[in-house]
């Protein structure tokens, strides 16, 4: 008899085009790699000393997290984000990718998602045989739906029996790099009021808000009962190995009702984040002022090069929201889609092929970010282009506002590479 199996989802877009590039690399392709959303910066020392003295906590810490951990994370939070918090309101885990899985497992009911939006969202509930409700993203903003959009999808759905219960939003966003102007939080708050919705608010990438003065209003400001905020320290403090991932419910009975079932889910799959890592993420959150300036100068970083990314998208007229925070971009090539159907190409995941055989540069298509697949949009990620040692890397955030010879040298290579992509003659 044959062994049978299922699977809901393959492998995670951005994971795979990794392992891909990966090979093309070892078998002597010389790969300029935008597929991947690692932050492509060495460890801080003062981390790096921390995780070698946990190597003894052999330990597993309670599910939760330890209790200096979750101190440490709370005062973050209040001292930060300006959300007072209690160390209770804290749940830790190995990445906030668990801690999003358990969320929605822990809540019934169909899940409100952005197109486009992170890889995993759509995945996950996918895993969990979830309803999606898609709501497209505002022309010129990205990681929340439009709020008139919303509105009407949310009472479509209501009407044909499936009820909505989550909806995630990413600030700033991946995969557009951008972040929702403040009216558009407190619409879509409203609507979060109205059709009492648990708000999930991924603010994985909010550290790494580009322009420090930028007025910034998370949706847990505007609703603290709705809202979760998630986040880690995989994006600010480049930590995406050691599996550093928080969560902050809100401060009230039902806050405490879904903690305590996402550790629940925890304690039968994951037990804990790892004993080791622990110390280092209470340096992490801290107001040191070592990390403290790495941060800083890892956004300036991360801004600096994807602007100038987002120049060459702009000198070749294509359409690109405007990189606020992280180290994404989310052109549409729409403008060339006659250009590029004479070279075959008619959907995003066609356009990323083309361009990696074609052209030597890995992207993800927008349609593993649940875009329409004849969309023609590409997901870039920034922040491999920083050099390939640690020397480079350092390099480059010793000057975060000037890109380093190694950077420049990639930013022309892909001027080049996009130049001639659109190129009816190349
Ligand atoms: C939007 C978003 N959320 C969450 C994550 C997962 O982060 P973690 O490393 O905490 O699991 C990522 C990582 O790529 C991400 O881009």
């Amino acid at each position: 008899m044959q062994l049978t199996f299922q699977s809901r989802v393959t492998k995670s877009a951005t994971l795979a085009i990794n392992e891909e590039v990966a090979a093309l690399r070892a078998s002597g392709e010389d790969i300029i790699h935008l597929g991947f959303g690692e932050a492509g910066l060495p460890p801080h020392p003062l981390l790096m000393e921390a995780l070698a003295r946990g190597a003894s906590r052999n330990f597993y810490p309670s599910t939760a997290g330890s209790a200096s951990t979750r101190e440490a994370i709370a005062e973050f939070f209040s001292r930060q984000r300006r959300l007072p918090t209690k160390a209770e309101q804290i749940v830790t885990a190995p990445g906030s990718k668990a801690l999003l899985f358990a969320l929605m497992d822990a809540t019934k009911g169909a899940v409100v998602l952005t197109r486009p939006s992170w890889v995993s969202y759509g995945a996950q509930a996918a895993l969990l045989g979830r309803d999606v409700i898609w709501v497209d993203a505002p022309a010129d903003q990205g990681g929340f739906p439009d709020p008139d959009q919303l509105e009407s999808k949310l009472i479509q759905a209501t009407d044909s029996g499936i009820i909505p219960a989550i909806l995630i939003t990413t600030l700033p966003d991946n995969p557009t790099g951008s972040v929702p102007a403040p009216q558009t939080v407190h619409a879509v708050a409203k609507l979060v009021r109205k059709y009492n919705l648990l708000h999930i608010s991924d603010e994985i990438y909010r550290e790494l808000i580009h322009d420090p003065t930028m007025p910034i209003v998370s949706p847990a400001d505007v609703l603290p009962d709705n809202v979760v905020v998630t986040g880690g320290l995989s994006k600010s403090l480049a930590l995406g190995g050691w599996r550093t991932g928080y969560m902050r419910v809100p401060d009230s009975s039902f806050g405490a009702r879904l903690a305590a079932s996402v550790v629940a889910i925890g304690s039968e799959i994951w037990s804990a984040m790892p004993a080791p890592v622990e110390p280092a993420v209470e340096i992490g959150v801290s107001d040191n002022p070592e990390i403290q300036q790495r941060i800083a100068d890892s956004a300036a970083l991360h801004g600096t090069v994807a602007r100038a990314v987002y120049q060459i998208f702009c000198d070749l007229g294509v359409a690109c929201r405007a990189p606020e925070g992280g180290f994404y971009l989310y052109p549409d090539f729409g403008r060339y889609r006659d250009t590029l159907l004479s070279k075959g190409v008619t959907t995003s995941s066609e356009l990323a092929h083309h361009l990696l055989r074609n052209h030597k540069v890995a992207t993800l298509p927008g349609s593993a970010f649940g875009d329409k697949p004849e969309n023609l949009c590409l997901r870039i990620a920034t922040s491999m282009l920083y050099g390939s040692t640690p020397e480079e890397k350092l390099a480059a955030l010793a000057a975060p506002g000037q890109p380093t010879p190694v950077i420049r040298s990639n930013l022309a290579r892909i001027r080049a590479a996009f130049s001639a992509l659109l190129s009816p003659d190349a």
